[in-house]
């Protein structure tokens, strides 16, 4: 038996203090549920983050990890590995056609490090620099150095000095309708055309990427404008700069396309991801075109950990169990059904200033009157604790702290989404 509270006094004694936590000990999971240390029940509507898309523990993927264990834990760079190959293979077959090769690392952040390294590479091939980089304002790209500097957002850098100080990363607007001046679509879509103007007066006119997240995720679940990524791109071609989505948080069936980016015409030149698609083990990686991929030559790239045959395994068992359950077909409908429900709640109660996502990626925003639309951060979180106190487990985030998040596991059943509506329904009509 674990003592739940002898857990959180040792992890006070012995854990680097980085991140504030609920008063939560996890201890099992099951599909869309966990339980407490005390055997407590809690639906999970974060999914570990957008991690567990599959579910907590699906049987398939466990007997898939426990196979690979038992065959070979470690393969090193040095040498061919059987399951990297066939989860790059796989990886083809699910994304655009133009994207061929994948590399695999630990996390997100390397993922994005790893695809913006590529890119000043292909650009130093091509006899150009590629000294300039774009991110968005509102973005979230990790936290190592060069991520962190992407990330557009102070609160994530705050008190780390010169840490995230990468040379040569501007930030565009981000694509956030709800607080824009302007009105969609007089607009004409002002923030994309800025990007223009961005390369024209904050760029030396060489820049190597633009990485954008197709919805964004810690920003507060923030959704572009329909003709965004189409009129971004564009642009980005006419500058010779790689488009990447960064697929960390929204890929693997989260919105209901296996990536977000399918609900666009548009196609990246590289896809990043992580969080879903090793079900809970870690891996990241990106896929990118034969093109850009051969600009790397041996020796320019590495990573230990990186394809680890256990989770390069249990990510390919993965990828064909959200296909065979339907897995992203329930992310579409079960994500609308939450969606009227707290599209019907938006009309009645004024703290609800907007409902927004695709799939089984919302946000809730909270506000402390319509008129001036001020955050309200402190009854979010209020919520998400009582939420908590009621066996729902919710996220809170946006750049403003005043989004809830809902982004459950995609094997949630009506039902259980029905609960966390009457749930929601009850904290937000208390706050
Ligand atoms: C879009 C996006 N990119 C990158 C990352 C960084 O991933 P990791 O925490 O695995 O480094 C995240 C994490 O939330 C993310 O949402």
């Amino acid at each position: 038996m674990v003592d739940p509270k002898e857990i959180m006094e040792k992890e006070k004694e012995y854990y680097v203090p980085a991140y504030a936590k609920k008063p939560l000990v996890i201890v099992e999971g099951k599909d869309a549920v966990v339980k407490d240390a005390d055997g407590k029940e809690y639906i999970d509507c974060l999914s570990g983050i957008a991690v567990v898309n599959a579910g907590h523990c699906p049987e398939k993927l466990v007997r898939a990890g426990q196979e690979q264990m038992a065959k070979l834990i470690h393969c090193s760079g040095l040498y061919h590995n059987v399951p990297a190959t066939l989860l790059a293979e796989k990886i083809a077959e699910i994304t655009p056609a133009s994207l061929k090769k994948s590399f695999f690392v630990n996390s997100g952040a390397e993922a994005v490090e790893g695809a913006i390294k590529i890119t000043k590479k292909y650009a130093v091939t091509q006899g150009r620099t590629g000294a300039g980089l774009i991110a968005l304002e509102g973005s979230f790209h990790g936290r190592l150095g060069l991520s962190l500097t992407l990330t557009g957002q102070a609160k994530y850098k705050k008190g780390f000095g010169t840490f995230a100080n990468f040379p040569g990363v501007v930030h565009a607007p981000m694509p956030y309708c709800y607080h824009c001046p302007l009105s969609y679509p007089d607009c004409d879509i002002d923030c994309a055309r800025k990007v223009e103007d961005i390369i024209k007066y904050h760029t030396s006119a060489d820049v190597a990427a633009m990485i954008v997240e197709p919805v964004m995720g810690e920003g507060g679940i923030v959704v572009p404008p329909d003709e965004y990524h189409e009129l971004v791109q564009q642009i980005c071609k006419e500058h010779d700069i790689i488009y990447i989505a960064d697929e960390v948080q929204s890929g693997f069936g989260r919105t209901g396309r296996m990536f977000a980016i399918e609900h666009w015409d548009i196609k990246p030149d590289i896809i990043t991801m992580a969080k879903g698609l090793g079900a809970g083990m870690p891996i990241g990686g990106y896929v990118t075109t034969k093109e850009i991929a051969d600009s790397l030559q041996s020796g320019d790239h590495f990573s230990t950990f990186g394809g680890n045959p256990v989770s390069c395994a249990v990510a390919s068992a993965n990828i064909d169990y959200l296909q065979e359950a339907g897995l992203v077909l329930n992310a579409e409908k079960i994500g609308f059904q939450i969606m009227k429900g707290l599209s019907e709640l938006e009309n009645q109660i004024n703290s609800i200033g907007e409902v927004r996502g695709k799939g089984l990626m919302i946000g809730i925003e909270l506000i402390k009157d319509d008129k001036t639309k001020k955050p309200a951060s402190d009854e979010a979180s209020d919520v998400a604790k009582h939420m908590m106190e009621k066996g729902v487990l919710v996220g809170t985030g946006g750049v403003k702290g005043n989004v809830l998040r809902i982004q459950p596991p995609l094997c949630i059943t009506s039902e259980q989404a029905t609960r966390v509506l009457n749930i929601f329904e009850e904290e937000v009509k208390r706050i």
